[in-house]
């Protein structure tokens, strides 16, 4: 038996977020409390979310503490104006951050108690008050999935596995995605593609997340570098948004694998951005995953990226299909490796101590051991 979890209703395409107002007069909710980035760029969403907001009779509470990786101390803060604003629905716009304090403040809000006591899988007894995601980058596929990771004082990160995480709108809408910067963009969205692959390769894949996976390939292969390019074309932007979202939708379901173990220990230690921790890291890993029980799904993998060929052998078409992984972060104008991005060699062989404790990484479709993983960040230096 498999299970299939994503949000009830997700809008994606141009203007969608305009639908917001409509859909929370279904939830005949009053006052919502919008939560956002901290800065400019954040406050400017938040308010464009509210007067959409407002124009369909929805008071809004604004929100915009949440730095990148949100802690306990701001979800706590989220919460306390939550209640006493006497908010009925929750609205996060932005990245994966804004989400993950918003899944945070939700959940706190339903069922209380501390988020410490929700670490892993399917604690919470209670639904989350009405919840609508809107995403400003095309990657993280936070608006679908009911995962959120909040670090705790000790800076720890807790990951939260729930059903009840994912929200109940999920918004993809490009026009709230035009002024991302080309650099975002390329880092977001190789996110997005490593969702996909790690979705496509895991253990737990199934035909419903390898239709999802397999088109997200493909769309960020032909969108991803034209959206770079110019952040304008919108018909790019459009793709992207629907690759996020695929994407999202599978690896909730399929899981990720060790690109993930592996970044999430090199972007906390490091400082450094999730998607470009994964664009790294992607090659490598997948040239260790195949193997002869994998060539068949890297061959699928490379016809997706367009190289591969229905005709040619599977060896072969994995190959090339490597060969575009590597040439495809070239084209992005991405760093050549983690020696550029700052790491210092001798902190390797604790980042790969730390990939071992990751969960995360146990849908992969290779077994892997500390040694291993230590000569793949050294292949990614
Ligand atoms: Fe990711």
């Amino acid at each position: 038996m498999s299970s299939y979890v994503i949000p009830p209703v997700n809008l994606t395409g141009r203007g969608c977020v305009k639908s917001i107002g409509r859909e929370a007069a279904k939830f005949q909710a009053r006052r919502a409390l919008v939560v956002a980035s901290f800065g400019a760029v954040g406050e400017a969403q938040a308010a464009l979310v509210a007067s959409i907001l407002k124009d369909s009779g929805v008071e809004t509470v604004l929100f915009c503490r949440v730095m990148p990786n949100p802690t306990v101390a701001v979800v706590d803060e989220g919460l306390a104006l939550y209640r006493s604003s006497g908010c009925d629905l929750l609205v996060a716009v932005g990245g994966g951050s804004a989400m993950d304090a918003a899944k945070g403040i939700g959940l706190l809000a339903s069922n209380g108690g501390r988020i410490a006591d929700y670490e892993g899988e399917d604690k919470a007894g209670k639904a989350l008050p009405p919840f609508i995601a809107i995403a400003t980058t095309a990657g993280t596929g936070s608006e679908v999935t009911q995962f959120a990771v909040i670090s705790d004082e000790e800076h720890n990160k807790l990951t939260l596995v729930d059903r009840y995480l994912a929200p109940n709108v999920s918004v993809n809408d490009p026009e709230m995605m035009a002024s991302m910067p080309p650099a975002l963009t390329a880092a977001t969205g190789m996110d997005a593609l490593t969702h996909a692959v790690e979705a496509y390769v895991s253990r737990n894949a199934g035909p419903v997340t390898d239709a999802q996976a397999w088109k997200a390939i493909q769309l960020v292969a032909k969108n991803l570098p034209l959206a770079v390019r110019d952040g304008t074309d919108m018909n790019a932007r459009e793709n992207m948004c629907c690759a996020s979202f695929l994407a999202g939708a599978a690896f909730n379901n399929a899981g990720l694998g060790l690109v993930h173990a592996m970044s999430h220990p090199l972007g906390g230690h490091c400082n450094l951005p999730h998607g470009l921790c994964n664009a790294l890291l992607l090659p490598v890993v997948c040239r260790f995953n195949t193997t002869l029980e994998t060539l068949g799904r890297f061959s699928d993998i490379a016809v997706a990226l367009g190289v591969g060929r229905s005709w040619r052998a599977e060896r072969d078409n994995a190959e090339v299909g490597l060969e575009a992984l590597f040439s495809l972060n070239r084209s992005l104008g991405l760093p050549k490796g983690l020696r550029e991005l700052g790491v210092r060699k001798e902190d390797l062989p604790l980042l790969a101590e730390r990939t071992m404790e990751e969960a995360i990484g146990r849908p992969n479709p290779r077994k892997y051991d500390k040694r291993d993983v230590l000569r793949l960040y050294e292949e990614a230096y």
